[in-house]
């Protein structure tokens, strides 16, 4: 099995921020929105972790106002939609940054908020904020990926729905190589001499594995079989928030 490798902090967050928004995610973005509306009840109140440029939050906003609508199936599982407000969080100030930017451009800064927060920090949050916690790609990103997950749970009321994706770490160097011949694009995509696919190898070597975040789950008192592969590269979890909080 291939250890893990935790990605070095950015030595130029704006940088980093700046390639990370100009890939295209959207794809994947949608994905997650509609696994999220079709799989449980969503908000009204809604809190991205590690939302970098808020482009799942807008996708979200989006997405519900034309289920609203009528312009979009409606989805059942009780959520009510007409007063959807999203909190997206971050820690680092140059993605925060550009997500006002995007909030701006879309018009949507009276729905959702920005928040400079530390998942690591367990006053980041206070208690009980929400009915939905969402986090996409992030926990790859943390030395101790269950400090954002119990940060996550306490800032659910009861009965909150915490959705959680993220990539998963392959077994072989071999696996590794052929989801970034699949997913990173191409060397010539390259902005400032920061490539892609180098970036998505990193995050590969640096992500957990289904057993490891199931392992992580079950100490926060979290059935282990509400994280499955959901595509040939990511985990997701979607459970209840536990009853005991850890
Ligand atoms: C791969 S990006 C994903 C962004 C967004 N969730 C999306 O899917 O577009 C990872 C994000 O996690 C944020 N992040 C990493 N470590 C963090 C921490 N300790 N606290 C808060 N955010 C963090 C990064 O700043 C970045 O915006």
């Amino acid at each position: 099995m291939l250890p893990r490798v935790c990605e070095p902090p950015p030595l130029d967050p704006k940088l980093e921020a700046d390639v990370y928004r100009e890939m295209d995610h959207g794809d994947v973005n949608r994905g997650f929105v509609r696994d999220l509306f079709e799989s449980g009840p969503v908000g009204p109140r809604v809190i991205d972790l590690g939302c970098g440029p808020a482009l799942i939050p807008i996708t979200l906003c989006e997405t519900a106002a034309a289920i609203v609508e009528g312009s979009r199936p409606a989805v059942s599982h009780g959520s009510d939609l007409s007063s959807l407000q999203v909190m997206g969080v971050d820690h680092c100030v140059d993605m925060l940054e550009l997500a006002r930017v995007e909030l701006e451009f879309a018009g949507m800064l009276g729905q959702i908020q920005l928040e400079q927060v530390d998942l690591n920090d367990p006053d980041g949050l206070q208690s009980e904020l929400a009915e939905t916690v969402i986090s996409n790609t992030v926990l790859h990103h943390l030395e101790s990926p269950i400090n954002a997950l119990r940060l996550g749970i306490k800032a659910l009321r009861p009965g909150g729905r915490l959705f959680v994706r993220d990539l998963y770490r392959p077994e072989t160097d071999r696996e590794v190589e052929r989801l970034v011949e699949l997913h990173g694009g191409s060397a010539e995509a390259a902005t400032s001499g920061i490539d892609p696919r180098q970036l998505l190898r990193q995050s590969l070597h640096a992500a957990l594995t289904l057993e490891e975040i199931r392992e992580i789950v079950a100490t926060l008192g979290i059935d282990p079989g509400c994280v499955n592969m959901t595509s040939n590269r990511h985990w997701t979890l979607d459970c209840v928030r536990p009853e005991r909080q850890s």
